[in-house]
């Protein structure tokens, strides 16, 4: 078997983990399991991307050194994966030093065949992009992705000479209908080619950049962060001589959303080409969510944080959503009622009941052991069939990136489940006593029930263990045979003894929002001269209005890391993750009750709208809340872990 690769893009540490990431990382992760599934070698690779200009202003902005910033970003990325049952084998960091090595390496390479040259351009920068815009390209004179106007710049630069490259890779495009995929995709890099895309500039002044990777060849400037971060699909392989390298490479797709096409269309297979590099086996590329029909922005406050909605339904009904309301190649709108109503419908009513029912039924009939299956009647034939060409076509789709239409056969499997119980009627044939006739109607549901918890694997991993778990077995990768789930419906060893209940969706009460936020409940107008009494605690002097008390913002935060004031002993500086774009620094005066490894991880209560000010040279930024006790100080948080920033109301 081929080994596979799968890589997400890696993310920029200039904003903190959002919907749009968690999404084509979860995807990564469906598709890695899925390969593994089929017992194929599989590595899985995701990172962060850290050099260049973006970073050292967001860094800037924070009031901190670009490295130390990328950290702390870098770290919630990584923090964040394992939260949402990402597998990636490796997180790579362009700052890491074999990284780096590597892109000097193959810029070396490039350099040494020629196909690099040095040469003055003049040209619109925009910031933003990090790249120069033509004015062709322009849109009224501005970036078209980031509405400012670019930056004129002149200077001299390296160039890569992708130009020469551009044909081969339109005739190796044209020849391999497979390397870049949904076909909307392919079709739009193949009349970018029908363009005079040009050389690329690839390296930028150290007078005007210094946070990226030198050029081998000339130490005054950096490289590109484009040329640099591509690069990170092979450093993280162990190129040039890694065993991973030599196993994966031949192996390795590439998942990336429609934003970032051109680069890993042209720029990085112009690349390997000059490199001496094979190209890459395929590049899959999804559309872009909105949120409510709206661009997900910062500014507009809609920016959906992946483990938040994992927190409110479950990771396993986050993931499904994810999977099966997209379909792969086009833009979707996500909504917390379309959310809700796949729960409903699909998860808690579909599936959870089905297994609910089928578990209980066990145990009612059989006294929870799996029954003989006895000689098959059509319309146990008919479950059978329709499961085969279920499964066969949940696993070519899948296999294509096509999620929602994999899912959506593996449901009609589910719903023919459904009915083909209501049809069978086991309860009259218990009623009948017609055991051998009910002992494989259950049988044949049980069975099926493996199989889609089988197929539920890569998209809901821990639901698929739990399903299988209580089907009496234990998940086994190893053991899997995915061509034989297809072929043959008899994985169940009668005689295990299976779970007597089972609630894998528990229904939450999530019930769709009213498209209007609630009104505010009326206040009841006092009526008698009795009700306008005024009522005592109304007479408290020291009272606040509740105006007043909304007005503090209170938040949940996770302690990050915490170091000893250096001029105050009682002074801790805590860095928090509240849920927003940077850590938050607060300084606290607990010292003398906590040490800094008693505090990393905890979640505590911080004011978040409290002015800034400094203590003993450092600045605060809110206060954390605690409670004094006779032997110390006990901490305020949340009785279980919720996502930080969460608001305490
Ligand atoms: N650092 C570059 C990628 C370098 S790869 C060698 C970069 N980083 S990014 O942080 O901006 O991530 C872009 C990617 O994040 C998209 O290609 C996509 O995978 C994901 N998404 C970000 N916003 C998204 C949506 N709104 N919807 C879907 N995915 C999006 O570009």
């Amino acid at each position: 078997m081929k080994p596979f690769f799968i890589s997400t893009p890696i993310y920029y540490v200039n904003a903190r983990p959002h919907l749009g990431h968690g999404y084509t990382t979860v995807v990564a992760d469906s598709i890695s399991r899925f390969h593994r599934l089929k017992g194929e070698a599989t590595f899985f690779l995701t990172g962060t991307d850290e050099h260049g200009d973006k970073i050292v202003q967001a860094a800037e902005a924070n009031g901190q050194q670009p490295k130390e910033y990328a950290d702390s970003i870098s770290q919630l990325f990584k923090d964040l994966w394992p939260r949402l049952e990402i597998s990636n084998d490796q997180f790579i960091r362009t700052t890491d030093e074999r990284h780096k090595k590597c892109v000097q390496h193959v810029l070396q390479q490039v350099f040494d065949k020629g196909d690099i040259y040095f040469d003055e351009y003049g040209g619109h920068y925009c910031f933003g992009c990090e790249r120069f815009y033509t004015e062709k390209e322009l849109v009224d004179g501005k970036c078209p992705d980031h509405q400012t106007v670019p930056t004129f710049i002149k200077e001299k630069n390296y160039f890569f000479r992708m130009s020469k490259y551009l044909e081969p890779l339109r005739a190796h495009i044209e020849a391999n209908p497979d390397f870049i995929q949904p076909e909307r995709y392919r079709n739009e890099v193949l009349s970018m080619l029908k363009e005079d895309l040009g050389d690329l500039c690839i390296s930028r002044p150290k007078t005007r950049l210094t946070w990226g990777i030198e050029l081998p060849f000339d130490r005054d400037f950096v490289t590109y962060v484009w040329f640099d971060a591509l690069i990170n699909y092979i450093s993280a392989l162990g190129y040039p001589d890694g065993e991973d390298y030599k196993k994966y490479w031949a192996g390795a797709h590439h998942l990336v959303a429609k934003d970032i096409l051109k680069p890993h269309a042209v720029f990085w297979p112009t690349m390997l080409m000059a490199a001496g590099i094979p190209l890459y086996k395929g590049l899959r590329v999804h559309g872009y969510w909105t949120v409510n029909e709206t661009k997900m922005s910062k500014s507009l406050g809609n920016v959906v944080a992946p483990l938040d909605m994992a927190a409110k339904y479950g990771l396993s009904a986050f993931r499904y959503f994810l999977l099966s309301e997209m379909s792969f190649g086009q833009d979707s709108s996500f909504s917390e009622d379309a959310l809700v109503g796949r729960f409903n419908a699909d998860l808690a009513n579909d599936l959870g009941n089905l297994f609910s029912r089928s578990l209980s039924m066990t145990h009612k009939y059989f006294g929870g052991a799996v029954p003989e299956c006895g000689d098959l009647q059509d319309l146990d034939r008919e479950v059978l069939e329709l499961g085969q060409n279920a499964m066969a076509n949940f696993q070519t789709q899948f296999e294509h990136f096509q999620f929602s239409r994999a899912i959506k056969s593996l449901w009609e499997l589910i719903r023919f489940l459904n009915k083909y119980i209501d049809s069978s009627a086991p309860w009259t044939l218990y009623k009948n006593q017609d055991l051998v006739r009910l002992g494989t109607v259950l049988y044949v549901i049980l069975e099926g029930m493996r199989k889609i918890a089988v197929h539920l694997w890569p998209i809901m991993p821990s639901t698929a263990e739990t399903m299988i778990r209580q089907l009496g077995g234990a998940f086994d990768l190893g053991g899997v045979d995915l061509e034989a789930e297809i072929t043959s419906w008899f994985g169940l060893q009668p005689g295990t003894m299976v779970a007597d209940r089972s609630n894998l969706f528990p229904r939450q009460d999530l019930e769709p929002k009213a498209e209007k936020p609630a009104e505010p409940k009326k206040v009841k107008e006092p009526k008698t001269p009795r009700e306008q009494a005024p009522q005592p605690a109304l007479a408290c002097p020291q009272c606040i209005e509740f105006e007043d008390f909304a007005k503090v913002d209170l938040r949940v935060a996770t302690v990050l890391s915490v170091d000893k004031h250096p001029e105050a002993d009682r002074l801790l500086i805590l860095k928090l993750d509240a849920g927003e774009d940077a850590p938050r620094q607060v300084v606290s005066g607990i010292a003398e009750f906590w040490t800094p490894e008693e505090l990393v991880g905890r979640q505590v209560v911080v004011v978040a709208n409290l002015k800034p000010r400094k203590l003993r040279g450092q600045v605060s930024q809110g206060m954390i809340l605690a409670v004094k006790k006779e032997d110390g100080l006990a901490l305020l948080g949340p009785s279980s872990e919720v996502a930080s920033g969460s608001k305490v109301s």
